[in-house]
């Protein structure tokens, strides 16, 4: 079954400037992207997009954390893309991530991990809409 997930590219890995090793990983991995964009968030819209965190103690420290630098948002096409990207990805908390894993490459913590990936089918339909209208997926 080929899914779409959204991917982003956070500020610790665009400020060590690992980009491109990650794309290449996506790419190595069979995650196509089919959508791209270097974006600045504002606090309120990394509120917005973690919303379902409102609550977490961590909130506040993550929507400012993600809104102190540029991030890469991706949209990566492929066959079961949600469970592989997270496989790739590795455990949120780096020091848990198996060997391999870009958030064990190149996390530094647990707020500072590298990358984000949806983690249902519902939550990527929410996450890509929040970055991409349709229109411009529709060319891919
Ligand atoms: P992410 O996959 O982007 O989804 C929510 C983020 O919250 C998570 O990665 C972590 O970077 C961040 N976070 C910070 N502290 C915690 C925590 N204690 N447990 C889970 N996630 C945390």
């Amino acid at each position: 079954m080929v899914e779409r997930t959204l991917a982003i590219i956070k500020p610790d890995a665009v400020r060590k400037q690992v980009i491109g090793d990650i794309i290449q990983r996506y790419e190595q991995a069979g995650l196509r992207p089919i959508a791209m964009k270097m974006v600045r968030l504002s606090k309120r819209e990394a509120e917005g997009f973690y919303a379902v965190h409102r609550e977490r103690p961590f909130f506040e420290s993550l929507t400012s954390y993600m809104a102190s630098g540029p991030v890469v948002v991706l949209v990566l096409e492929g066959e079961h893309a949600i469970t592989r990207y997270r496989d790739l990805m590795g455990a949120t908390d780096p020091a848990k991530a198996a060997p391999g894993t870009i958030r064990a490459i190149h996390g530094a913590s647990i707020e500072a991990n590298a990358v984000h990936g949806s983690d249902s089918p519902e939550t990527a339909a929410f996450e890509i809409s929040y970055f991409f209208p349709g229109i411009e997926l529709s060319a891919c």
